[in-house]
């Protein structure tokens, strides 16, 4: 039966970090010296009073100097897991709660991220809708999500070991770097897109592998896991690295 978008993100978020951080961990292999997070600190519209969903493990905020910078931050995510991470962001309040359900009234912030987040919820339009709500007029919405051809060699892996559902897209909405500005043209004005220049470029078959361990939450049978690694090792030997093409966008919008 196929896993709804929130039952994924239930399986992989709710009580580990463990599985985002694996994830991270990949894309230290791209080929872009500038680091993602550092691309958005750069291009983040930053202002007052913040929010970001979807926080995952605060990493942003290892990149974005926001005391230094005299911003209020407030981290929201629905996992406890998540949660006990962001408590260690100082001074950030944090806050365990639905993106499509925020407790906060409406007006209360300048600026509103969800990086990386949309495409895990069954319903991204209402979520869309408290951004909006919770946001001040002339605020900005910063979203960053992924086109559809997002780590393509990476996702024909699962299929080609009897995983399919290790694909990014199999248990996802429908929310992509293309779809999106639709998306947000309901409720927001001055949209832009940027995509962020950056391949994976990955020299040994280990972090391939942990990364599938990481999106099936546990670790392959030892079958599956030797069929990976030898459809791996072939491109390596081929190609001298296994390539991966990065499709992630940063999209801003005001209210
Ligand atoms: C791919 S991670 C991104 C984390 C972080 N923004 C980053 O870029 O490192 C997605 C995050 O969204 C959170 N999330 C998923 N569904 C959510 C929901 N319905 N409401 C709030 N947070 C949610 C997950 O717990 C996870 O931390």
């Amino acid at each position: 039966m196929p896993v709804t978008p929130s039952v994924h993100a239930i399986n992989q978020y709710a009580t580990t970090s463990g599985n985002l951080t694996a994830r991270i961990a990949l894309h230290a292999y791209g080929t872009n010296p500038q680091s993602w997070f550092d691309w958005l600190e750069e291009r983040l519209p930053l202002a007052g009073d913040v929010l970001e969903v979807g926080a995952g493990t605060g990493k942003l905020w290892t990149h974005v100097d926001h005391l230094g910078r005299g911003l209020r931050l407030t981290l929201a995510d629905f996992s406890p897991a998540m949660c006990e991470h962001l408590r260690s962001v100082p001074g950030a309040h944090v806050q365990q709660c639905d993106a499509a359900d925020l407790p906060f009234p409406e007006g209360s912030f300048d600026t509103v991220i969800a990086n990386h987040m949309l495409y895990h919820l069954d319903d991204p339009a209402a979520a869309l809708r408290e951004f909006a709500r919770v946001l001040r007029a002339g605020g900005w919405l910063a979203v960053a999500v992924n086109g559809s051809d997002h780590l393509d060699e990476l996702n024909a892996i699962g299929p080609a070991i009897g995983r399919p559902e290790l694909a990014l897209g199999a248990a996802q909405n429908d929310i992509t770097a293309e779809t999106a500005p639709g998306y947000l043209a309901d409720g927001f004005t001055d949209i832009t897109v940027e995509r962020y220049p950056c391949d994976l470029d990955i020299p040994t078959a280990e972090p391939i592998l942990a990364y599938l361990d990481s999106m099936a939450g546990e670790p392959l049978p030892a079958e599956q896991r030797s069929a990976a690694r030898d459809l791996i090792q072939a491109r390596i030997n081929a190609e001298g690295s296994f390539r991966v093409r990065k499709h992630s966008v940063l999209i801003t919008a005001t209210r």
